[in-house]
Parts: C-alpha cells; sequence; structure tokens
C-alpha cells in the first residue's frame, strides 16, 4: 500500500471531463506561483519547504530541553490556542493509549484555548503539589486568551517556586516581535522561534508543535521524517499524480456544485482533535470574501447513531472525507459464545478493527447511493510517520485549494473582527496600527 492513498472513484457522476482539464490548468498556475514564491500570502510560505530543511541542531536543543522537562516535572501546561495548540494536541491524541496514563511522561494538559473561569480555577487545583513545567506558545505572543492564562499561571509559578519559576518557563514566539518576546528578553525565559514566514495553523511541525511532543514521548524524528517524505512525493506539478492537488480539485468541483459543508469521517475515536486541527487549517484558510467550504468532522461509528440519518436523508449539500488508518496498532477478536444468544458467532473469525474496516466501506456505499459525494483518504498506519505525512499532505492541498478558491491561504481578517468587538466590549483602548 501507498504510505497514503487518495480514492476519488466514488465521485465520478460529480466531476466532468471539462471541470478536470479546466482544473489541470489551474493547478499548474497556482503550483508554479506558489512554488515560485509569487502567490498572494507568499511570505508565508515558510512550511512549503520546512521538511527539507536540515533541522538537526533544532532537534538536537528541542529533545535536550524536553528531557530536562521530563526530569524535573509530571506536567507541561501548553498555553496556547488556534494553531498554537491544536496540532500538538490532535498529534498527541492520535498517538497516545486510550486509558492510563504512561507516568514515563509527563502529562500535557492545555491552557489559554478557552476563557473558562473555572477550567483555569480547577487547573490551579489539579496542579498543586505536582512538578509543573510551562510552554507558552504564541506567534503574535498578544493573543488574549492565552495571555490571560499565561499571566494568572505565571503568578502561581512565581508564588510556587520563586526565584526557580523563570526556568521552568519555556516561551515560543517570534524572533523579533511580540508582548511575549519582551517578557521572555526581560525574564530570562528560555525560549523557541517560530519561524517569520510561517502562521498559526502551518506551524505544528515547528518548534511550536515538536517541543510539547517531544516531552510527552512522541518520536518527533519520525514525525518530521514523514513530512519529509510528502514534501518530496508531492513535490510534482501534475495533477493526476499529485493527491494533495487531486484532493483540492475535487473539493472545488463540489464546491461549485453546490455541496458546500465537508464533513471529515474518521473510524478511530484518538482522531477526533485531528478533526479539530483539519477545521482550523480549512476553516481559517478558505473561509473568506463570502466563499468556502464549512469543514465540519463526524467521529464513525458513534455518529452514525447520531447525526448519520442526517447524512444519509437530508439536505443534499455534504460531502464527506472518510479518513482511515489500516493498522492502528491494537486490535481484539470476538470470542466464540457456544449459546450464541446475541446472534454473533458469525463474526468469531473477525476482529474490531476488521469490522471497523468493513462498516467504513458500508458508510461509503451507502452515503454515496444517498447522494452524498464521498472521497477516501487511507494511511498504512497510524505513527508518527504517517501522521506528519497526512499533516504536510493537507496543508498543501489546503494552501491549493484555497488558492484556486481565490483567497489568501495565510490571512485571516474574520479572526480580528471578533477581537476588535470583544476589546470594545471590555474597554480597551486598541492603538491604531
Ligand atoms: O492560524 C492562525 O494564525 C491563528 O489561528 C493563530 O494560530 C491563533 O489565533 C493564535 O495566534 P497566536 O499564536 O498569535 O497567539
Amino acid at each position: 500500500m501507498n504510505i497514503l492513498s487518495l480514492d476519488t472513484n466514488l465521485l465520478s457522476p460529480y466531476a466532468t471531463s471539462s471541470d478536470k482539464s479546466f482544473y489541470k490548468v489551474a493547478v499548474q498556475n497556482a503550483h508554479s506561483n506558489m512554488h515560485a514564491g509569487k502567490s498572494i500570502g507568499s511570505e508565508y510560505l515558510g512550511w512549503l519547504k520546512l521538511p527539507l530543511d536540515e533541522q538537526e541542531i533544532l532537534i538536537d536543543s528541542i529533545q535536550d530541553m524536553a528531557s530536562e522537562v521530563r526530569n524535573c516535572s509530571s506536567i507541561l501546561i501548553v498555553i496556547g490556542v488556534g494553531g498554537s495548540y491544536l496540532g500538538t494536541k490532535a498529534i498527541h491524541e492520535a498517538l497516545k493509549s486510550y486509558f492510563g496514563d504512561d507516568s514515563t511522561y509527563p502529562e500535557i494538559i492545555y491552557a489559554g484555548q478557552n476563557m473558562s473561569g473555572a477550567y483555569l480555577k480547577q487547573l490551579l487545583r489539579y496542579i498543586d503539589g505536582k512538578e509543573v513545567f510551562i510552554n507558552v506558545i504564541s506567534k503574535s505572543g498578544t493573543t488574549t486568551e492565552p495571555a490571560i492564562a499565561f499571566r494568572v499561571l505565571r503568578s502561581y509559578m512565581e508564588d510556587r517556586y520563586g526565584g526557580e519559576a523563570n526556568g521552568r518557563i519555556v516561551v515560543t514566539t517570534d524572533s523579533e516581535k511580540g508582548a511575549l518576546k519582551e517578557l521572555a528578553k526581560e525574564k530570562g525565559y528560555r525560549s523557541f522561534v517560530i519561524p517569520n514566514d510561517i502562521g498559526g495553523r502551518y506551524s505544528v511541525l515547528t518548534a511550536v508543535g515538536i517541543f510539547p511532543l517531544a516531552v510527552a514521548g512522541v518520536d518527533i524524528r519520525a514525525l518530521l521524517s514523514g513530512a519529509k517524505q510528502a514534501a518530496f512525493d508531492l513535490l510534482g506539478e501534475d495533477l493526476e499524480l499529485n493527491p494533495a492537488y487531486r484532493y483540492a480539485v475535487a473539493r472545488q468541483i463540489l464546491y461549485a456544485k453546490g455541496y458546500t459543508i465537508e464533513l471529515l469521517a474518521s473510524f478511530e475515536p484518538s482522531l477526533q482533535y485531528f478533526h479539530e486541527w483539519w477545521k482550523q487549517l480549512f476553516g481559517e484558510s478558505e473561509g473568506k470574501g463570502k466563499k468556502g467550504i464549512f469543514p465540519a468532522s463526524v467521529s464513525f461509528p458513534t455518529d452514525l447513531h447520531s447525526v448519520g440519518q442526517y447524512i444519509q436523508d437530508g439536505r443534499r449539500f455534504l460531502f464527506e472525507t472518510l479518513l482511515h488508518f489500516e493498522d492502528v496498532g491494537d486490535d481484539q477478536h470476538i470470542p466464540y459464545d457456544p449459546e450464541d444468544r446475541d446472534g454473533l458467532n458469525y463474526l468469531v473469525d473477525k476482529s474490531l478493527n476488521e469490522i471497523n474496516t468493513i462498516s467504513k466501506e458500508g458508510t461509503a456505499m451507502a452515503h454515496s447511493e444517498g447522494g452524498v459525494p464521498v472521497l477516501k483518504i487511507e494511511l498504512a498506519k497510524l505513527d508518527e510517520f504517517h501522521i506528519g505525512y497526512l499533516i504536510y499532505f493537507f496543508m498543501k492541498s489546503c494552501a491549493m485549494s484555497a488558492y484556486l478558491s481565490g483567497v489568501n491561504p495565510f490571512d485571516q481578517p474574520g479572526v480580528e473582527s471578533y477581537k476588535n468587538k470583544m476589546f470594545e466590549l471590555l474597554g480597551k483602548t486598541v492603538l491604531s496600527e
């Protein structure tokens, strides 16, 4: 099996040959502009070549710091919002075991991603008496939610650890600007840099993600090598040979035909936060200028017993991308029961993962027959390498898809509107730039 394969066979009723020839040329143009650094937002294309760069020095220093955190703490609090935490949480949740804490590694908990007083208060109670390290992450260094959480947690750390507190805080931020950068300088916090040419939602493969993931015991070298392989494999401009571009084009063809909501559906519950990362990536990159596919997600089979009814039979404006990993590690067989009262003996030669795969095929067939266009993304194994590959695949297809719909994939003007309204209501003096 390929590292990743994209199956668009169920789309044949929706894509005409003129669609395909139109997009073949459009993709070639967008590709050459993107790779020549001439496309809109090109100052944020650093993620495109990042996995191909030599990063050994950075990886070594991240591993050193990670082992220090592991040696002297049982909790790492990652403070950040949006692209500053979602990718880390997505990867960590996808790879860690479902139950029980592995005490070899510190527990990772998140702060600054919400404004709940109850959450922060309970977090403070939870960490009391445990050894704590903080990684505060903000590209701009000025985002309100993480800034508030950091102020509260910084004061907790100073009260608790006194002069040692500053050595237990690691900052990941811009190389030059922002309040966090200033504070780090003043307090002498150790820090990692978010490259200038990489924006929040494209930053998980920088120190933003790989430092906390290294603390959590994720094999960051394998993650980055998966991304590197994807950067090689997805380098070509030919639409037929580049699955990232085929995915982007399939989405645009469906959007033009009125399929305005994409459901990312997966069959492994540990991927729930991967959905959240994907939603941010596509939603913030494409939803602008009064257009864009709305990214939503479902976890199957759980959601087949709730919104499954709507997907099968409700209004026809949804399309579905089924994400499936062939090998998810552990598996369970169904035991033979001589009485067979539940009628399940016909399944005894199958494992749960095999049944899950069959349920995926059944879902694809049923939804497709119900008028939902279905795409399938399949990967061989749920591990660091394949997740790294998938992340790069989605980042590249997202940029291409945004370019095909004529928007800048790297800005987020809509997020600013909410912030300004909130500041107005809170009475903050906003200095105009
Ligand atoms: O993708 C983006 O740029 C945003 O979603 C940011 O990640 C998010 O707003 C957090 O910003 P910052 O890292 O500057 O605190």
